[in-house]
């Protein structure tokens, strides 16, 4: 008979030890204060594109530390992509910007948010507008199949400070274009999607606030689009809180109306971050 070993703990029993936890799969660094990470999704989660979980990571104190993430992925994913800031001293990202494969975090199962095709009355054209880690809900919505059956056309503009903080969208917006299931409906000049990144500390090919863009009219003339309007435009925006500010006065400036799950209009928002 062989000698019984002392009972260590297993990976599978750390899971139970957690609560609503959940195993990292994948970690991908992108600056030093952007990253992005998959985990397991539960089984009996389910969500629309566009909303946010609560997520984190067991505190100091024996207590979860939780805070609101959009969820990345879209819904028919297996896995659960998230897209983060590190910010130095943050209760939360200073821990979790450093897991790594295997290890766990929490995840509460209560996906919720306003960024959601339910939100808004139908359309033909899309504006995805985000700044900073404000594309993670977009990452979702760009590669859930019902955007593209829902409108003619789909933009999504990304402004950063940087050339590199736009490297996730841009690779994303890549990844949508060469895949198979979603070229299908992104049709064969793939020119559905539309992709408009900004930078504003950094020299890139186009520089500039997207707001300042839109309101003297340069990113109209870049798309080739007359302006937007109510019958036939609809719009997310994601960002800071000056930035959605910013962004709603210029949208209700076109006639758009801000609408909410209960009740659907012309475009909705959410903050990317809180303070
Ligand atoms: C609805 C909602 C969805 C969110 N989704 C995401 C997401 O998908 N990805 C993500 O990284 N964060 C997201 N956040 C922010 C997130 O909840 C945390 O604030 C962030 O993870 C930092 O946590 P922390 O404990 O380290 O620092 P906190 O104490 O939460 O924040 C410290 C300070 O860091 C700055 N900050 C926090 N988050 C960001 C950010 N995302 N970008 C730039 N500056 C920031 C703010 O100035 C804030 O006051 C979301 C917030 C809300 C309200
Ligand atoms: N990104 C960095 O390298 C960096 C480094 C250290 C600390 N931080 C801190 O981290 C926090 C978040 O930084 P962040 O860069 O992720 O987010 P952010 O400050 O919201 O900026 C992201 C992008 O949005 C633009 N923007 C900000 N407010 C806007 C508005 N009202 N209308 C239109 N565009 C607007 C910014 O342009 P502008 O450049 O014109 O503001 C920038 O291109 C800030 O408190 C910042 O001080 C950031």
């Amino acid at each position: 008979m062989t000698e019984q070993k002392p009972v260590t703990q297993s990976a599978a029993t750390a899971v139970k030890a957690l609560p609503d936890a959940q195993t990292v799969t994948q970690v991908q660094h992108w600056t030093d204060r952007l990253f992005s990470f998959r985990v397991t999704r539960p089984q009996t989660l389910r969500f629309r594109s566009g909303e946010f979980v609560m997520i984190g990571l067991m505190g100091d104190n024996g207590k979860p530390l939780l805070r609101a993430y959009s969820i990345a992925s879209p819904s028919w994913d297996d896995e659960l992509e998230f897209y983060s800031i590190k910010v130095q001293d943050g209760p939360l990202t200073s821990k979790l910007q450093h897991i790594q494969e295997g290890d766990q975090i929490i995840l509460r199962p209560k996906p919720v948010g306003t960024l959601v095709h339910d939100a808004l009355l139908p359309g033909k054209r899309i504006w995805f507008f985000a700044t900073g880690t404000g594309i993670a809900p977009f990452a979702s919505l760009i590669r859930d199949p019902e955007t593209y059956e829902n409108y003619d056309e789909v933009i999504l503009t990304h402004t950063c400070r940087d050339v590199a903080e736009l490297e996730y969208g841009r690779r994303l917006v890549e990844s949508v274009k060469n895949d198979e299931m979603l070229r299908e409906l992104i049709g064969d000049g793939l020119d559905k999607l539309r992709y408009y990144p900004t930078t504003t500390r950094e020299e890139s090919p186009k520089m500039g606030r997207i707001t300042e863009l839109l309101k003297d009219g340069t990113v109209f003339r870049d798309l080739g689009i007359e302006g937007m309007s109510p019958e036939t435009d609809r719009a997310m925006v994601c960002g800071s809180l000056a930035f959605n500010h910013d962004l709603k006065d210029i949208l209700e400036g076109f006639g758009l109306r801000e609408g909410a799950n209960s009740d659907p209009k012309e475009y909705v928002v959410e903050k990317a971050f809180v303070g």
